[in-house]
C-alpha cells in the first residue's frame, strides 16, 4: 500500500481528482477508515467536542491531541495523517508554535499539522513550515475564535470578511501551505476561492466548488445525536444503533439468554 502524502494531495488538485478527508480520534475507527479508502485522516480538535463532550474546542490540550493522533497513526496504512494543533498552542510568537509543531511531530506519527488563521499567524506558519513540517491551513468558521464570533453560523458572508478570506487564501499558499480548509462559508466564495489557488481546498458546509470535502466522522455516522446542520448528510444512524444494540444486550443479561452454551467455556 502506498501512502497518501501532501504531494499526493497537491497531484490530485493539478489531475482535477477530489480529496476524501473524514476526522478519526481513536485506532479502530482510523483502520476502518483506512480500509474504506479516505484519503487524509483529520484527528481534529473537535474530539473536544465529540469525544470529550466540550461545548468548545478550546479546552483540548496538545497532550489529548498528542495521544489521539498516535491512536490514529496505529490504525492507518495508507492514509495521510492530519493533526490539529490546539488552542493556545501556536498563537503566541512564532517560537512557541515551533515547539508545539515539533512536539507533535515527535510523539505522534502525525504527517502534517493543521492550524486555524490567516495573516495573524503567517510568520507562524513560515516557521513551521520552515523546519519542514507539511502545513493545512483553515478559513470561515475557525471554532478556536468562537469567543470572538458569538455563533457557529456562516461565516464570510459581508464583503470585508470575504475580500479578507480570499486574501488570507492566497498567502498562505504563498507561505507554502499544502491544503486549506474552508469551514462554513458560502458555496459561491469557496469556488471562487479554490479557482484561485493551485493548492486544494477542503470544505465542509462551503459547497461543492471546493477540491475535497472533510466531515466529521460522529457526525456522518450519525452517531452525535440531534446534529443535523444543513451541509451534513449522514450516512448511518449510528447513535440509534448503539441504542438498540445496548438494550438488548441488557435484556439478554438480565433473562439469561447471555451468554448461552455456546458462548462460554
Ligand atoms: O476539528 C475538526 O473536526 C476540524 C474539521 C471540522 C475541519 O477542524
Ligand atoms: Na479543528
Amino acid at each position: 500500500i502506498k501512502r497518501v502524502t501532501t504531494n499526493t494531495i497537491l497531484d490530485m488538485k493539478a489531475n482535477g481528482d477530489k480529496v476524501s478527508m473524514l476526522t478519526a480520534y481513536d485506532y479502530s475507527t482510523a483502520r476502518a477508515l483506512d480500509e474504506a479508502g479516505i484519503d487524509v485522516l483529520l484527528v481534529g480538535d473537535s474530539a473536544a467536542n465529540v469525544f470529550a463532550g466540550y461545548e468548545t474546542t478550546l479546552p483540548i490540550t496538545l497532550d489529548h491531541m498528542i495521544y489521539h493522533a498516535s491512536a490514529v497513526a496505529r490504525g492507518a496504512k495508507r492514509a495521510l495523517i492530519l493533526v490539529d494543533l490546539p488552542f493556545g498552542e501556536y498563537q503566541g510568537t512564532p517560537e512557541d508554535a515551533f515547539k508545539s509543531a515539533v512536539r507533535m511531530m515527535k510523539e505522534s506519527g502525525a504527517h502534517a499539522l493543521k492550524l486555524e488563521g490567516g495573516v495573524e499567524i503567517l510568520d507562524n506558519i513560515k516557521k513551521i513550515i520552515d523546519a519542514g513540517i507539511p502545513v493545512c491551513g483553515h478559513l470561515g468558521l475557525t471554532p478556536q475564535s468562537i469567543n470572538k464570533f458569538g455563533t457557529f453560523g456562516v461565516r464570510a458572508q459581508e464583503e470585508a470578511e470575504a475580500e479578507k478570506l480570499k486574501s488570507d487564501a492566497l498567502a498562505l499558499q504563498e507561505i507554502g501551505c499544502f491544503a486549506i480548509v474552508l469551514e462554513k462559508i458560502p458555496a459561491k466564495l469557496a469556488k471562487e476561492v479554490s479557482e484561485s489557488l493551485s493548492i486544494p481546498t477542503i470544505g465542509i458546509g462551503a459547497g461543492n466548488g471546493c477540491d475535497g470535502q472533510v466531515l466529521v466522522v460522529n457526525d456522518m455516522l450519525g452517531f452525535t445525536k440531534d446534529f443535523k446542520p444543513k451541509f451534513l448528510r449522514r450516512y448511518m444512524e449510528m447513535y440509534d444503533g448503539i441504542v438498540e444494540a445496548a438494550a438488548k444486550y441488557a435484556e439478554d443479561v438480565k433473562s439469561g439468554n447471555y451468554p448461552n452454551e455456546s458462548e462460554q467455556y
